[in-house]
């Protein structure tokens, strides 16, 4: 028998969503995931099987092997420059990349831009590329506090309604970059599995609309 391809999906609504997909698409595992602890389902049928990982960690799995396939943010591919092919843009999970703050914070000259972020790289690359000098502060999560209580300028972040930027009085300064959910794979399974991974994406295509 053929091995599992194996499917890294990013835990939470995103994951759900693709997982809908391949559900649709004649790929799931009838069982019901989202209440279970299972962090691995099967399909043996179809020869598929679904991992769930924390989304900033679908790449890993993937360039690593222990997942064929994945499906993860282009914020996660930029910030970790993963050694994966990207396969396909599923049109999902769309926001934009950018840097927020109070008004008027970026015309603060004199000293360094101090930046509040999750995605470091982004957020220097971002920066270089205005040749401006700006210091990191590495966050985990609720950005958007940094410049309210002025532990930095300016933050780097994810906007999807905008509705946490608004009700904490900061906006949008910069844009950086448009994002999307990527589907990714391993580039020796790509090499190994070109069929039955190419038929996965048809299926998904089929499966479709991808949109929000
Ligand atoms: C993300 C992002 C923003 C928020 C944007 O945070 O970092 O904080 O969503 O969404 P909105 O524009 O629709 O308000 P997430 O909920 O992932 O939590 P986090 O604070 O742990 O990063």
């Amino acid at each position: 028998m053929k091995p599992m391809i194996k499917v890294a999906l990013p835990k939470g609504r995103l994951g759900e969503r693709v997982y809908g997909l391949f559900e649709r698409a004649g790929c799931g595992c009838g069982e019901t995931m989202e209440s279970s602890r299972k962090l691995v389902f099967e399909n043996s049928e179809e020869g598929v099987c679904f991992f769930w990982v924390k989304p900033s960690d679908v790449a890993i799995y993937v360039e690593h092997g222990a997942a064929d396939i994945g499906i993860a943010g282009l914020d996660i591919l930029l910030e970790q420059g993963p050694d994966v092919f990207e396969l396909k843009d599923l049109g999902l999970g769309k926001c934009r990349m950018v840097v927020a703050g109070k008004k008027g914070a970026l015309a603060l000259t004199g000293r360094t831009l101090r930046v509040a972020t999750k995605f470091p790289n982004i957020a220097k690359r971002h920066y270089a590329e205005q040749s401006r000098e700006i210091e990191i502060i590495r966050l985990n999560g609720s950005i958007e506090l940094a410049p309210i209580v002025n532990l930095s300028d300016v933050i780097v972040d994810l906007v999807e309604t905008g509705k946490t930027l608004k009700e904490n009085a900061l906006e949008v300064l910069e844009d950086v970059t448009q994002i999307s959910a990527r589907l990714i794979a391993n580039k020796a399974s790509f090499r190994f599995e070109t069929q039955r991974i190419e038929r996965l994406c048809a299926m998904l295509d089929s499966a479709g609309p991808h949109k929000d």
